[in-house]
């Protein structure tokens, strides 16, 4: 197999440009002028105090102390690699985003992430794991901000602060740093039984992968997407990686990160240095683009439910192969910044109401962690389509705008380029039905079962995955302090399955409570049965 040409964000990665401060052969000042010497103070005597004067000193110093900046308040620690995505054309009669007709060559650049811990935390903790993908295409950047976990903890954006702080350490103490093990997290889940299937993920293997090489990523949103003809569609985004889907068992995890906390980073870029290019085939599940926007009884809108694939298999519409390693880690991996609203042409996003909070809460905390509103413009975020906007100034312009009149239209400026009204090429708003409603807080009554799919997914589990599950709600509950929230959990686990809140409550020493909610006994079809392991863990 041809071995794909390496472009990165900015061309190939030796063109990845080195600043106006690695230029020339001598050591400079950032004003550029030649130094002598870098390693001693100018002071007033050899014993004697650090002039102010000394203005290398001051540079060098400040910089350095201005040298950090926030972390993502979520998935702070990753890993980044850049590669090539070439789509197989299967897309084309739903889609008319141009990246994914036949044979189109789109260069990416992948972000993988643990949730929770802070930058410097170790890799193999349990936690979600994000897989961001950024799409550089000729119609502009469309980024695919994903998980390794098809559903999500909440159904409503407006929880998404109360989750990730139930989730961190605890505010006192700040323990534990980077796993689910604490009281305000089992407090939080056990209160929110939406939370259940996300959980139970979680504490399944693929809370614990064995390599970002061998993990899913998952779009969990249904998005909307129109092709050349104006047709609609809804989609499921799927990443299927080649090398399959393998897990760590919990003594592993935890003796590696002991041993090597960067496990993850560094098998991604040892693999990739090593040739072993790692390949993902992007697939969709699609279905019809129906008012009710409900497929086989389940609510597409629903964040905290999966279609199971027996209902409608994904079609592979792509692959991605990771290529190249980044050149600078702050540069790239720590400054992208990735964001659902980035979308082209032919793709377009739906009522969930998770994601209509996404779209706001991505741009919002960048404009913080990336300093202002220019950070489009560092190389890692430029997106390969030419930029024409009218945002001007602000903090960190590297710009030099031209023109007189920074708005459209305008009687000044020639080769005004924009044509009101002109659809061709266009990112257009589809004009979807808005169903006559109430300005309301509550949510569909569709999301209501917390638990069928949790079930589902349980009993989907090979024996051994399954004592893997039971193992590790003993230890996380094991670890609470507060007798009652583990009592809840309990509950929450009869309400699954009454095997499972047996295991786990004498794991405890607790009694086992008796179900409370009646969850329907699920057709044990071969087909039900494979629903969540698309391929068995190793
Ligand atoms: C960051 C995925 C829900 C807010 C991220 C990242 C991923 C991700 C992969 C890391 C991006 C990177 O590598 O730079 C998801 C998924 C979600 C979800 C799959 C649900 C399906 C939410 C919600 C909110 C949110 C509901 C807020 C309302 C954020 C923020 C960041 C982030 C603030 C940090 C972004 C940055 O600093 O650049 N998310 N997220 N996420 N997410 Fe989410």
């Amino acid at each position: 197999q041809a071995e794909p040409e390496v472009r990165t964000a900015t061309g190939t990665p030796a063109d990845l440009p080195r600043g106006r401060a690695q230029q020339g052969e001598y050591l400079t000042t950032a004003q550029g002028a030649r130094l002598t010497d870098t390693d001693h103070s100018l002071k007033a005597g050899r014993r004697g105090p650090i002039l102010l004067q000394d203005h290398h000193f001051r540079e060098k110093i400040t910089h350095f102390d201005h040298e950090r900046i926030p972390e993502r308040v979520v998935h702070a620690r990753g890993a980044g690699a850049h590669g090539v995505f070439r789509a197989t054309g299967a897309a084309s009669s739903i889609t008319r985003a141009q990246f994914l007709q036949k044979d189109v060559e789109t260069p990416v650049f992948v972000r993988f992430s643990t949730v929770l811990g802070s930058r410097g935390s170790a890799d193999t903790v349990r936690d979600t794991r994000g897989f961001a993908t950024k799409f550089y295409t000729e119609e502009g950047t469309f980024d695919l901000v994903g998980n390794n976990i098809p559903v999500f903890f909440i159904q409503d954006a407006i929880k998404f602060p109360d989750v990730v702080h139930a989730a961190k350490p605890h505010p006192d103490r700040e323990i534990p740093q980077a796993q689910s093990a604490h009281d305000t997290f089992w407090d939080f889940v056990s209160l929110h039984t939406e939370a259940t299937a996300h959980t139970m993920w979680n504490m399944s293997d693929r809370g614990i992968p064995r390599s970002y090489r061998m993990m899913e990523g998952f779009g969990v949103h249904t998005f909307r997407v129109v092709n050349a003809e104006g047709d609609t569609a809804l989609v499921k985004f799927h990443w299927k990686p080649r090398l399959g889907v393998h897990s760590l068992v919990w003594e592993e995890a935890q003796l590696i990160n002991g041993f090597d906390p960067d496990f993850h980073r560094r098998d991604l870029a040892d693999a990739i240095e090593a040739g072993a290019y790692p390949e993902w085939d992007l697939g969709v599940q699609v279905f019809p683009d129906t008012p009710e926007q409900v497929f086989e009884g389940i609510d597409l809108l629903d964040p905290t439910k999966i279609v199971p694939e027996e209902l409608a298999p994904v079609q592979i519409i792509g692959t991605m192969v990771l290529n190249a390693n980044p050149t600078n880690f702050f540069a790239e991996t720590e400054q992208v910044a990735f964001h659902p609203g980035h979308l082209v042409p032919g793709i377009d996003v739906t009522d969930d109401p998770l994601l209509q909070g996404r779209l706001f809460s991505y741009l919002d905390t960048q404009l913080t962690r990336l300093g202002g509103p220019n950070f489009g413009q560092i190389p890692i975020n430029r997106p390969h389509a030419p930029v024409n906007d009218m945002f001007r100034d602000g903090f960190h312009q590297h710009a030099v705008h031209t023109g007189v009149a920074p708005y459209k239209p305008n009687s000044l400026d020639a080769g005004c380029p924009f044509m009101a009204g002109v659809t061709e090429g266009a990112f257009v708003d589809l004009p979807v039905e808005v169903p006559a409603a109430k300005k309301e807080r509550e949510v569909s009554r569709s999301f209501d079962d917390h638990y069928t799919q949790v079930r589902q997914f349980y009993l989907s589990l090979s024996e051994i995955e399954q004592d893997h599950v039971a193992y590790a709600y003993t230890f996380e509950l094991g670890k609470c302090y507060e007798q009652s929230i583990k009592e809840r959990q309990l509950q929450i686990l009869a309400n699954i399955d009454t095997g499972l809140c047996e295991k786990v409550a004498a794991g405890l020493g607790l009694p086992a409570p008796k179900p409370t909610v009646e969850v329907s006994d699920l057709p044990q079809s071969p087909a039900l049965a494979q629903v969540g392991k698309t391929w068995p863990v190793q």
